[in-house]
């Protein structure tokens, strides 16, 4: 595989979606390769079925080489799904006596001792997430490299994941024929592809709402401070229309994308709405207002259990620069003013902040355009470590 490509393979609830983009110089990328495929075999983030997943992994995978005329070998995967938890750690180290100037093998070391945890055996970590180093008696470093001290210390985050939904993921993506770059945060990948540097230093809160979870990340000093992924999706608001109109999971999703609001006054349909009904009942004419009726309750209580791990983050007060919405959900219309009266902060849609092809700024596409950040990334940082000859874990990689 040439040097200069990336992929980012996204394995969501609803689509699996693969990038494919060629490096240009700094940080620049092209996207020279798309492919999209409904999911199979996954259920909340999770792969439940294999087989499936990987047959569908292969069919995007194949679609997005064909579509760049390349083929590709490795690509950087999406995990998420209630398995996440998060935890905060620090590590403290000595510098060894000398010039006493710290060294990356210094912040190596200082990273492994906060990654010390008593994990159970079926959970591994997947980041080490440093939000500020200690130097001596000053906090809030965020370069300590070079700096001359006698101690360093770091505060960090760290992502655990259950081993077997990890496994599975590079299980499902070896058995397509491909391989795992490496393994990034759902909600880290999409915070890369919408947040501005200036939201994480202030103080924001992403949500990514999915079709199977919702994905919330709290970064403050441009640090992550907590995560967490809730099992609830626009696949509930969709299940509630079926429900409540008496017909099929995919004609429901049509209303939902189509008409649907979550609020009254985003409501931008006087139409009277055709609701075929399962089992040979009639069909129904709906208005814009009933469907309402019954998206609305959803959405506020996603928002109600938003707003309880606000609360229980200890941050809710810090995030000034507000909330960001994205994936699909996020387009849902009134979605912004739910957010804006349930959590009483302002919000915004997160597009990515890519330039072409204006269709892959939509916030379904945040995570695997942050897939591509997120490698190019961390192949710069290792071509930098190259140059100073070091070599370290993946996962200790992070900070720099
Ligand atoms: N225009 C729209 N209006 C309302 N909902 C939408 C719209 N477009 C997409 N959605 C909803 O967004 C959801 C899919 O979002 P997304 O593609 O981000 O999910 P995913 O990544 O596959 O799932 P997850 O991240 O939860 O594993 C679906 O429930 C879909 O109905
Ligand atoms: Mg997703």
């Amino acid at each position: 595989m040439r040097d200069d490509v990336l992929v980012g393979l996204d394995i969501g609830t609803t689509k699996i979606c693969v990038l494919i983009a060629k490096t240009e110089k700094e940080r620049d990328f092209e996207l020279i390769g798309i492919g999209i495929d409904p999911s199979e075999g996954l259920n909340k983030g999770v792969i439940t079925d294999i087989e499936k997943a990987s047959r569908v992994v292969r069919k995007a995978l194949n679609k997005a080489e064909f579509d760049a005329g390349l083929k590709v070998r490795q690509s950087w995967v999406s995990i998420a799904g209630d398995h996440i938890q998060a935890q905060d750690s620090h590590g403290l180290v000595k510098i060894e006596k000398g010039d006493r100037i710290i060294t990356v093998k210094d912040v190596e070391k200082v990273l492994e001792d906060a990654s010390h945890l008593v994990l159970s055996p079926d959970r591994e970590i997947i980041h080490v997430l440093p939000q500020e180093f200690l130097v001596d008696e000053q906090s809030r470093v965020k370069k300590p490299i070079g700096i001359s001290a006698a101690t360093l210390g770091v505060r960090a985050h760290i992502i655990t994941a259950a081993s077997t939904c990890r496994q599975n993921i590079e299980n499902g993506v070896l058995q397509a024929g491909y391989e795992c770059e490496g393994m990034v945060l759902q909600s880290l990948a999409s915070a890369m592809a919408t947040l501005f540097p200036e939201e994480e230093d202030l103080g924001v809160a992403l949500l990514d709402i999915g079709g199977g979870t919702t994905d919330l990340a709290i970064f403050l000093r441009e640090g992550m401070r907590y995560t967490t992924v809730l099992g609830v999706g626009g696949n509930h608001i969709t299940n509630d229309i079926a429900v409540g109109f008496h017909t099929t999971r995919a004609k429901a999703e049509d209303i939902k994308v189509r008409y649907g609001s979550a609020s009254l006054s985003c409501l931008d349909t006087d139409e009277k709405i055709e609701v075929e009904r399962v089992a040979g009942r009639e069909t129904y004419i709906a208005s814009g207002e009933e469907l309402v009726e019954v998206i609305q309750p959803r959405v506020e209580e996603m928002f109600e259990l938003v707003d309880r791990e606000l609360k229980k983050s200890g941050y809710k007060d810090l995030i000034t620069a507000g909330v960001v919405l994205t994936g699909g959900c996020s387009l849902l219309r009134g979605i912004k003013e739910v957010s804006e009266k349930k959590l009483g902060l302002p919000t915004r849609i997160g597009y990515t902040r890519i330039k072409e092809p204006k269709e892959f700024t939509s916030p379904i596409y945040a995570t695997a355009v942050g897939l591509i950040l997120y490698g190019i990334k961390k192949r710069e940082e290792s071509v930098s470590k190259d140059k100073l000859g070091v070599r370290i874990k993946e996962w200790l990689k992070e900070f720099f």
